[in-house]
């Protein structure tokens, strides 16, 4: 095997995705530490910055000249070369979350034993499902009080709608926890609350069948649970097959608590081996398989705002093909230009360093001159081919725009248009009437005060948002086959197009699209809208 081909096998390129709270950057934290990245868990992000309010977070992205939601982590473990996606949440949920997962060949998805599935997780998981990469599920904070395990589990498959297999089985939970069964290897693995941060744990592997240990270790009362419940597991849940893991249609359940950092080299270790190698990518001359073509690869975020006098902007790149060197000339596609990237960096913690090279399956940011649009690709001067596109995701959140001076039109035509090319909102329009009226989709309702403020600060153009009570946004499928003017709607839907034309729903109630598809025959809706 060639160097570019041991290379690009070692790369695992995965998403981290939970609800807020249920323990990522914890779980983050210590992966960096089994990779020896950092000594002590803790310096991932602040945890004050997170955490900051609105306008805070517009000073802090200024100064530090990155979005703290944007990070991009490397480090190596094992001999695997492991690039980890955060994908924000709270407040700063956006598109750009939804985008990160398109980067990544797999996902994590990180549950609090005693909340189960929660809105965020499930909104991400949507999109994992469309994509079919492979999901692992670590259930998390088992030391605190959990739900029934067979329970959550059931709602994982009921919500989800993807089947479980169980790789380890929790013993008890909360101050109860005794630790959990490795079902392949049939021990137990105890539990020991280790110093918050530390890499060293006592823990004790006892083999099932040594029931003397195991009593004496985690009680009769547990051990009799346990024997009940490894009975009930092997006759009910999906037994393992890669096959439909990497298909996406399967999750390997991990139990686990992050913050005692139990579980988590566990974990690390057997997500590792199942997980995939970058994989090949979709593109108008086929599948791209990563160790057989030269360099190529897409943009799938742009950070804009880096520096308000030169409205500097960071594209970030997924390496699908190849390896890339600094020194060489890339072709943008879509602008027809041969290029040398400018500036290639990477992204570790919150620190950044330019880099020399990086090989399919990592992630690269580079100086963006306001040439690159998200989906675009990359590739050796030579070639010629696209990248599929990345969908519009639905957004959640519309208003009505408001300019408070008319006499500054252009710009403020200009300046939505732009932020809008960046993918940071979507702009509609009054399906019957021209851009007088424009009406903004956002994912994430911190993406209202972002337009505004960059609007007021890089176009000088002051605007108001007036709220709209849409959540639910469909594009059509069918456009072709349906007359708009004769779709019988329900009394809350508003017809819109985007600025291609092309039409679209907004609805108030969810209700109201399940409604509107039964009262016109043939309709086909999407949440993801494409090109
Ligand atoms: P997030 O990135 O998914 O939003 O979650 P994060 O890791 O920030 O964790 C959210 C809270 O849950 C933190 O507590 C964290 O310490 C706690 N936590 C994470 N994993 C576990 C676990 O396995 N067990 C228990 N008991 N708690 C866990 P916090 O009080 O909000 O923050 P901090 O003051 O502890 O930093």
């Amino acid at each position: 095997m060639g160097t570019l081909e041991k290379e690009i096998n070692r790369r695992r390129t995965f998403a981290i995705i939970s609800h807020p709270d249920a323990g990522k950057t914890t779980l983050t934290e210590k992966f960096l530490l089994y990779g020896g990245a950092i000594n002590l868990a803790g310096s991932v992000k602040g945890k004050a910055t997170a955490r900051h309010a609105v306008s805070d977070w517009m000073e802090i992205e200024k100064e530090r000249g990155i979005s703290v939601t944007s990070s991009v982590l490397q480090f190596e473990y094992d001999g695997f070369c492991i690039n980890i996606l955060d994908t924000p949440g709270h407040q700063d949920f956006s598109e750009d979350t939804y985008r990160t997962l398109m980067a990544a060949d797999s996902a994590v998805m990180v549950i609090d034993a005693s909340k189960g599935v929660e809105a965020q997780t499930r909104k991400l998981f949507k999109v994992c499902v469309m994509r079919k990469i492979p999901i692992f599920t670590f259930i998390n904070k088992m030391d605190r009080d959990a739900n029934d395990t067979f329970e959550l589990l059931d709602e994982i498959e009921k919500e989800l709608g993807i089947a479980t297999c169980p790789v380890n089985w929790p013993i008890g939970s909360g101050k109860g926890f005794k630790g959990v069964y490795d079902r392949d290897e049939q021990c137990v693995i105890t539990f020991s609350d280790t110093e918050k941060g530390t890499k060293e744990g006592e823990t004790r592997v006892i083999p099932v069948t040594d029931e003397t240990a195991l009593t004496g270790a985690i009680g009769e009362d547990a051990f009799a649970t346990l024997t009940d419940e490894i009975e009930l597991l092997d006759g009910a849940s999906a037994e393992f097959d890669l096959e439909l893991v990497q298909a996406g249609e399967l999750t390997p359940v991990f139990f686990g608590s992050a913050l005692t950092n139990f579980g988590v080299e566990f974990f690390l270790q057997h997500f590792l081996e199942m997980t995939t190698t970058p994989l090949p990518r979709k593109s108008d001359k086929g599948l791209i398989a990563p160790a057989e073509n030269d360099f190529s690869a897409f943009v799938f975020k742009i950070q804009a705002n880096m520096n308000k006098a030169h409205r500097d902007r960071i594209a970030f790149m997924r390496i699908c093909s190849g390896k890339y060197d600094a020194s060489m000339e890339v072709k943008h596609v879509q602008g027809g230009k041969v290029m040398r990237l400018s500036q290639p960096q990477q992204i570790m913690a919150s620190e950044r360093k330019i880099l020399e090279e990086a090989y399919a399956g990592d992630i690269i940011g580079v100086f963006d001159p306001g040439i690159f649009s998200i989906g675009d690709t990359l590739c050796m001067p030579k070639e010629q081919f696209r990248y599929e596109g990345i969908p519009t995701f639905a957004p959640e959140h519309f208003a009505r725009v408001r300019q408070m001076d008319t006499m500054k039109r252009k710009q403020f035509v200009k300046g939505i248009t732009q932020i809008a090319q960046e993918g940071a909102i979507q702009i509609f329009q009054e399906f019957n009437t021209g851009m007088e009226e424009i009406i903004v989709g956002v994912v994430g309702v911190l993406q209202f005060d972002v337009l505004k403020y960059r609007l007021e600060n890089e176009y000088n153009v002051e605007i108001r948002l007036e709220p709209l009570p849409y959540e639910h946004i469909r594009w059509i499928e069918n456009k072709e086959e349906v007359d708009l003017n004769k779709l019988v709607g329900t009394s809350d839907m508003k017809k819109i197009k985007d600025l291609k034309g092309n039409p679209l729903l907004l609805f108030i109630n969810a209700w109201s699209v399940g409604m509107t598809l039964d009262r016109n025959e043939g309709l086909i809706l999407s949440e993801f809208g494409r090109d």
